[in-house]
């Protein structure tokens, strides 16, 4: 996790996300890695988690249902990657 943005209002909003080596996938080890982060952070004075997906990502968009994210809205064509653009999915999550 890390800082949503720079400035001191947004200071109890975090962004987080999760990566597994390509191999590492379908095993529960984002789900390990999810209920640490989230114990972890369940001690610090934070509010909201958003998390940005790069769609399509069922996994990810699977794994993020599972830890009580809700969608919220997605931003078109802010990313760019591989030679093109690609639309960004925005979830959120009570801490
Ligand atoms: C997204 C990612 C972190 C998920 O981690 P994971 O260890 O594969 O996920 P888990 O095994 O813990 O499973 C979590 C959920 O995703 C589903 N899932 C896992 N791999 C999947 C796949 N290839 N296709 C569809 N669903 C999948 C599981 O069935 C599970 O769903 P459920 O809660 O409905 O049962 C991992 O696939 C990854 O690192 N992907 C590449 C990087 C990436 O996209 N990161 C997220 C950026 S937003």
């Amino acid at each position: 996790s890390g800082p949503f943005r720079a400035k001191p209002a947004y200071g109890t909003t975090v962004e987080v996300t999760v990566y597994l080596a390509p191999d590492a996938g379908g095993r529960g080890i984002g789900t390990l890695l999810y209920k640490a982060l989230f114990e972890a952070l369940a001690g610090e004075d934070v509010h909201r988690a958003l998390a940005g997906i790069v769609t399509p990502n069922e996994a990810s968009v699977r794994l993020h249902e599972r830890f009580g994210f809700r969608y919220v809205g997605t931003y078109r064509e802010v990313g760019r990657k591989f030679g093109r653009y690609w639309d960004v999915a925005w979830y959120e999550k009570d801490l």
